[in-house]
């Protein structure tokens, strides 16, 4: 096979010796140990990103998945190199797996850069690793084709449709309040998470691989085949084939991401009511490219266009519907409008190219609506700033409770999310529906910004019948999560932002409309806090110092300031 001059093979990052020739013909002997003869070296070479774990429950057919891109690789005269890199799970890491996406970033970007590969097949799922192989693979900027896992399917309970985790916290939020009993809710454990795949809810899953195969880096389709099906076997085969037509024309992610491609991620991002965190993922990724997203532009997508998109948790339905209602293309060309379909993609066409063939919603399915028959009229995410967040903060407006999206009312301060544990349920707090639940040190210095800020209704409340309460905190929280509840508040508290100066009894002001979240405390008052204010002690050693050292707040994307 004749080379093109983008192709370099296993010449390309030699190791070094002081002498290439060596080091080419080193190489050429520890590959022949693992049976590559000359046939096989004149190939091109495309690196395959595996994180198979056993501890990523998401990513549990990830083995057969790579197998089926070797073989999409293989059939396109390529040579396919998997190798693993960290994996993370939600469920399964600890505090946090948001501490670890840009040291999964930093290992992905590192071994891509450090080993001979043509192009890359980016094979993840799980909330934090597309993100963090997206910003690798913008910072390497080899020619890169990203695969997911894809959603788990539904599970059912005496009847009902279940899944993750939108139903995890409905029912477990039944099951406080005493509703369901210990013996039912180990039922419902058995039953939410049916097969292998990550979350089948419009969460933080689901949501990045809608918006990375809208950034172009996908393949038209791959965002929504269940994990357990032959379509999402069949996207592995395509994405391995088509690795090594992007590695023969040299495109890069920087030939594919623009402005203008981050701004129609934003469209859908919105369009989806998706996950919170998204808004820190596209932030960080957009940076990456050398983009400058603000809330303007968050808040300009979300005033424009509507939900369309009925699942859970802003809807009813499941990413299984999504995908048989024709997946991320359809939705694209019911959002046409609003797109720049100039945009490249991993095809080599552009959005336009691409969804020109593509049917319009069909009548017969309810889960892509049409923009004249929405679910949601617009602002799903809605940014905001004031004297609480003065950089600003988030509230998925669409999963609130609309009686509470202007509400005033008294803050009861937790110092942490093992203080909220440890005193939550007190009914000595005297909380009540009115009261504005404050959350601090939740952030991204103080703690890696777990997903803690969906504070529970406290029990004996919940007992009665509440359902929602305002919450405020400098955490993120579930994309499967609903409720009133503003995060990301920025500064956090332990870069001395005002969320670390509030006191019980202090008003707090949220004002979705105006896109304010306020403390009502006179200024003077701050200014003593203020001087008052210690910053709590970093990490005494290792990576959770270094990150706390060096990561951005959240309207930064919360990566490491020298990535
Ligand atoms: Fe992996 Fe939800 S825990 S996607």
């Amino acid at each position: 096979m004749a080379k093109k001059k983008t192709i370099q093979g296993f010449d390309r990052n030699l190791a070094s010796y002081g002498d290439t020739g060596f080091s080419r013909y080193l190489r050429r002997a520890f590959l022949s140990s693992a049976g590559y003869d000359k046939i096989d070296l004149d190939r091109p070479v495309i690196g395959i990103v595996d994180t198979s774990s056993d501890y990523n429950t998401c990513h549990r057919q990830m083995p057969e998945m790579v197998q089926a891109v070797k073989r999409g690789i293989l059939q396109a005269g390529g040579l396919p190199m998997a190798f693993p890199t960290i994996s993370l799970n939600e469920i399964l890491t600890s505090p946090t797996t948001m501490l670890y996406r840009n040291l999964q970033a930093m290992d992905t970007e590192e071994m891509i850069r450090a080993q001979p590969m043509d192009a890359v097949v980016l094979v993840g799922g799980c909330d934090k690793t597309l993100p963090a192989q997206i910003m690798a693979a913008i910072s390497a900027d080899i020619p890169a084709v990203s695969v997911v896992a894809g959603p788990m399917l539904t599970g059912s309970w005496r009847g009902e449709r279940l899944g993750a985790c939108t139903d995890c916290r409905r029912m477990w939020a039944r099951h406080r309040s005493g509703e369901l009993s210990k013996a039912e809710i180990d039922e419902i454990e058995q039953a939410l998470c049916s097969t292998g795949g990550t979350c089948m809810v419009m969460g933080t899953a689901s949501t990045m691989a809608c918006v990375v195969e809208t950034l172009g880096l996908m393949l038209p389709g791959g965002a929504t085949p269940p994990h357990a099906s032959g379509d999402r076997l069949k996207n592995c085969v395509a994405s391995g084939r088509q690795a090594v037509a992007v590695a023969g024309m040299g495109l890069k992610p920087s030939d594919i991401l623009t402005p203008a491609s981050f701004r129609n991620a934003l469209i859908v991002l919105m369009s989806l009511s998706g996950s919170t965190n998204a808004v820190v993922h596209i932030t960080a990724m957009a940076r990456r490219a050398g983009i400058k997203l603000t809330s303007d532009d968050y808040n300009a997508a979300a005033e424009k266009v509507p939900v369309i998109v009925d699942c859970k948790p802003a809807g009813k339905g499941y990413m299984e519907d999504l995908h048989r209602a024709g997946g991320v293309p359809v939705l694209l060309k019911e959002l046409a409008p609003f797109l720049d379909l100039s945009a490249l993609t991993v095809t080599g066409k552009t959005l336009g190219e691409m969804i020109a063939p593509v049917q319009p919603p069909g009548e017969w399915q309810t889960t892509i609506r049409r923009l004249s028959d929405p679910l949601y009229p617009g602002n799903a995410i809605v940014s905001l700033k004031g004297s609480l967040a003065p950089n600003g903060a988030v509230i998925k407006a669409a999963a609130a409770n609309p009686e509470l999206i202007r509400h005033v009312g008294k803050a009861i301060v937790f110092e942490s999310p093992e203080d909220a544990i440890a005193r939550l349920d007190n009914p000595e707090l005297g909380i009540t529906p009115d009261h504005v639940m404050v959350l601090r040190n939740g952030g991204p210095i103080a703690a890696g910004m777990p997903e803690a800020g969906s504070l529970p209704i406290p029990r004996y409340l919940s007992s009665q019948g509440v359902k929602d309460m305002v919450r405020v905190s400098d955490a993120r929280m579930s994309g499967t999560a609903y409720g009133t509840i503003v995060l990301h508040c920025c500064p956090e508290a332990a870069a001395g932002g005002p969320i670390a100066l509030v006191r019980d009894g202090d008003l707090i002001e949220l004002d979705v409309e105006n896109r304010r979240i306020d403390l009502l405390v006179d200024a003077a008052e701050l200014t003593m806090r203020e001087k008052a204010f210690r910053p709590p002690p970093l990490p005494a050693r290792g990576w959770a110092r270094l990150y706390a050292q060096h990561v951005t707040q959240a309207d930064e994307g919360c990566d490491l300031d020298f990535l």
